[in-house]
């Protein structure tokens, strides 16, 4: 795939007066249109390919997308097709936009075919409401990057990744996306990917994400202790995924595919439940979906793992798929049964999570208490 490059910072954006405010959602989505996370998108969806990608997860070229990439303005009525806005956020101008069209979404429709729900109950659909009811659509500019001065070390643009991949040497690169803390359960698949592929891109997601989740800066923490003491240091790449969560489960583990590939990976893991909420998805409903694509369609192979766990009398990780033996034996947490520890400041066991990540999040918990 070739690299969609649309950062122009030298533009002179000054003599556009109408503008769009974006939300932080619209914003992290301009700048990775901007870098080229979102190649071959230009821009906000048009109409056509809105309506393409809600309806059948492609373009309207036919090329594979599968989240609707929209810009909903709540001062539409004041634009039109053929402007020029400037795009802002917190008054400041981050890009520009050349408007080819302006139109209404029915968004139950898109709720049912992206999130698989309309219940406002779930946080991608929430927010699908909670914002202004027409899109606007068309190629963009991106004139300022974020300024996130807690990752900035950690950031990369896809073409700066795909350098470094290869300046390592690695032909092959497997990529991860969480938006947690690493527990033990993603370092065996993780490991276990390494086992035949040549790099892991440890890519976590640092955008906008549900109340509740654990913060970034901390999981960012999380990562770099436990890559320090576990992990081979020439066989992973940390660097900050600046994407708002959807949610999506399904739609967005072929996003997250997607996404992925242009930041130079050939492998993309996908686990149990992947970006799922609740119990709107089933556990590999987010696997089942890559089905619908040809093989090779989407330029990145997936690669498929089992729920895994601490298996007590294996003495070791296992799925259903290696451990012959009853679930009693299994330590399993779910997210909400470790946040609810680590808030009562219960250390999780150690087959579930390793110490120094425990000690980390513990910290960033008591931090937390700190500031409210
Ligand atoms: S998310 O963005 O997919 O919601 P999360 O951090 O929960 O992020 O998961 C990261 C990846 O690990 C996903 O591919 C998920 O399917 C996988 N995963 C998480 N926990 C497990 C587990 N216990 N067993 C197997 N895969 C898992």
């Amino acid at each position: 795939m070739k690299l969609v490059n649309r950062y122009q910072p030298n533009k002179d954006v000054q003599h556009i007066t109408k503008t769009i405010d974006l939300d932080a959602f619209a914003l992290s989505d301009l700048e990775l249109l901007g870098i080229g996370g979102f190649s071959p998108l230009t821009g906000f969806l048009n109409k056509d390919d809105y309506e393409t990608v809600v309806q059948s997860m492609r373009l309207a070229s036919g090329e594979p997308w599968s989240v609707p990439i929209t810009l909903p303005a709540s001062n539409a009525s004041s634009i039109h097709v053929g402007e020029e806005v400037r795009l802002v956020y917190n008054d400041v101008t981050y890009g520009v936009l050349t408007v080819e069209s302006i139109y209404e979404p029915d968004k139950t429709v898109e709720a049912e075919q992206v999130y698989r729900t309309t219940e406002h109950a779930h946080p991608g659909v929430a927010k699908l409401y909670a914002r202004p009811n027409v899109y606007v659509g068309g190629e963009i500019v991106l004139t300022k990057k974020i300024e996130r001065d807690e990752f900035a070390e950690d950031y990369l643009t896809p073409e700066e990744t795909r350098q470094a991949f290869h300046e390592y040497g690695w032909k092959t690169v497997v990529g991860f996306q969480t938006r947690n803390p690493v527990h033990r359960a993603h370092e065996y698949i993780q490991k276990a990917a390494l086992e035949t592929i040549d790099g892991l891109f440890l890519n976590p997601l640092v955008g906008e994400t549900k109340k509740g989740d654990i913060p970034a800066n901390v999981r960012m923490e999380s990562y770099k202790v436990l890559l320090e003491r576990y992990y081979p240091q020439n066989r992973v790449h940390l660097s900050v995924f600046p994407a708002a969560m959807r949610y999506a489960g399904p739609r967005e583990a072929i996003f997250h595919a997607l996404v992925r590939r242009n930041y130079g990976c050939t492998h993309f893991i996908v686990g149990r439940d992947h970006a799922g909420v609740g119990d709107y998805y089933g556990t590999y409903d987010a696997q089942e979906i890559f089905k619908e694509f040809e093989e090779g369609e989407l330029g990145i192979t997936p690669l498929f793992f089992e729920h895994s766990f601490y298996c007590k009398a294996c003495d070791n990780m296992a799925s259903h798929k290696t451990c012959p033996h009853d679930s009693s034996e299994h330590v399993i947490l779910s997210g909400t049964k470790v946040r609810e520890m680590l808030s009562n400041q219960v250390l999780p066991p150690k087959e579930f999570s390793r110490k120094e990540v425990i000690e980390v999040l513990i910290k960033g918990e008591t931090n937390k208490e700190v500031r409210s």
